[in-house]
């Protein structure tokens, strides 16, 4: 990047905020995905204030600005394709204020996910939204994706926890939209068209969110399914009876063993499926209730084993495997696509088995998890891109799996978002209708196309 402009950058935040050497752009250069391309410039701001004079600087100067938090998303989204600024906001970590009266909590967007929950369960509170990289990804990179988790499935996606944001537009103005009220019906809801944006419409910079009560007990089984199907069709059945589980996951005998083999907690390796299931609430015996009905649908639906977690260290245990496993996929072949196809619950067993088809078919391996309660599968291919003939596979096989959603009534991503990875097929996923008002917004609201450019749509 020229020199001027690194030192109009340096002026705004510091020395220490702008970062240029090779080695430095290279980290910068990656999401949790294998796509990778080098910023010009990694600038790290402390304050709202200085995103927006750097933002200025951009939209003068027609520099790319590239907004990312920890850099663990999965549809290449914060990855800057055509160089520019890498706008990187974890030093803005600061927990402003957390509301006990009105249950909210006010935070800069590099917080990480995982300190606000500890830091609001401590006086009592809860903010249920988990991504699996809860301890590493920011709320600033969740929001802009929308992030989701195992718990949404009874307590909703990120989205539905934020009641304000501030906004850096990408001329350089600072938008703040929403409060600390519930009901706020006043002009457009430009929270909710923020989140989930990408970084294409404006920087998040702060964010007040929802907070509800902590729930105190909460009871995690392990259920053993000799066949992926039964497993498959038992949530179904569970979602049928009247239960909502806080958590309901399903993952497939590839998906175990990588687990197992990373962390030692006595999977079974001779199983098809395990469903990984969490009752949670205030009222302990309820909780246990409901695990109980939980436990007995399973049973009659070929469970072979459940096995309720002893304690707490079994609980959390059981989580961070959860947590490690889309990482720990990473064992087993050289690269991985995962991708979150969504469909209807009602789709969820037929969408398993043929997934399962898919694979058979094309001979490259699907490794299928994911939070099954809510129908959001993390269907993942296994494979080596440097065999021309594996990755064009991938490619079909992805374009297979997209269409099966779409065909089943579901949608191609529910929460790690489009990025560039899910471009191609965004047009046969919203129809033109859509696309046309989406392009027309992020022409309102960046005419230059400076922010995050080349993502969400299709050419
Ligand atoms: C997960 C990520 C891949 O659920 O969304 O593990
Ligand atoms: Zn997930």
């Amino acid at each position: 990047m020229d020199k001027n402009i690194l030192a109009q950058l340096e002026k705004i935040t510091g020395k220490d905020g702008v970062l240029s050497t090779p080695e430095d752009l290279a980290v910068y250069s990656y999401d949790g995905t294998f796509a990778e391309h080098r910023p010009d410039a990694v600038v790290l701001p402390r304050t709202t204030g200085q995103v927006s004079q750097i933002v200025r600087l951009a939209a003068r100067e027609r520099i790319p600005v590239v907004t990312r938090g920890m850099g663990s998303g999965l549809a290449a989204a914060s990855v800057p394709f055509q160089g520019g600024i890498a706008l990187t906001m974890t030093r803005m970590n600061r927990i402003l204020e957390i509301d006990e009266a009105n249950a909210a909590a006010h935070v800069e967007a590099g917080v990480v996910t995982a300190d606000l929950q500890a830091a609001v369960e401590k006086l009592g509170l809860f903010y249920p939204p988990d991504p699996a990289s809860i301890r590493h990804s920011t709320i600033g990179g969740n929001i802009a994706c929308n992030a989701g988790g195992p718990r949404c499935l009874k307590y909703g996606v990120t989205g539905d926890y934020v009641l304000g944001l501030t906004v850096v537009l990408a001329d350089g103005r600072i938008l703040h939209t929403g409060g600390k009220c519930i009901k706020d019906v006043v002009g457009y809801d430009l929270k909710a068209l923020f989140t989930g944006s990408e970084g294409t419409l404006g920087v998040i910079t702060e964010a007040l969110l929802r907070l509800t009560a902590r729930p105190e007990f909460a009871r995690t089984a392990l259920v053993e399914f000799p066949s992926v199907e039964d497993a498959s069709q038992t949530v179904n059945t569970i979602l049928r009876a009247g239960v909502v589980p806080a958590a309901l996951e399903l993952m497939d005998e590839t998906a175990i063993a990588c687990i197992e083999a990373a962390m030692h907690l006595g999977l079974p390796l001779d199983v098809e499926a395990i469903l990984l299931i969490e009752t949670d609430g205030s009222d302990e015996a309820a909780v246990l209730r409901e695990m109980e009905a939980v436990a007995e649908i399973c049973r009659a639906r070929g469970a072979r084993q459940v096995k309720v977690a002893a304690d707490e260290t079994e609980r959390a245990s059981l989580w961070r495997a959860r947590r490690s496993l889309s990482p720990s996929l990473a064992r087993k072949a050289p690269n991985k696509l995962g991708e979150d196809i969504t469909v209807p619950r009602s789709a969820i067993a037929e969408t398993v088995r043929r997934l399962k088809a898919i694979s058979a078919k094309r001979g490259l391996p699907i490794v299928i998890y994911g939070h099954a309660g809510d129908g959001n599968l993390h269907p993942t291919l296994l494979f080596d891109k440097r065999d021309p003939g594996q990755w064009a596979k991938v490619e079909q096989m992805a374009a297979e799996e997209f269409a099966l959603a779409l065909e089943l009534g579901g949608t191609l991503s529910g929460e790690h978002g489009v990025g560039t990875l899910k471009r191609p097929y965004m047009a046969q996923a919203l129809g033109p209708v859509s696309i046309e008002i989406q392009k027309r917004i992020k022409a309102a609201l960046d005419p230059l196309n400076i922010l995050n450019p080349g993502k969400v749509f299709p050419d």
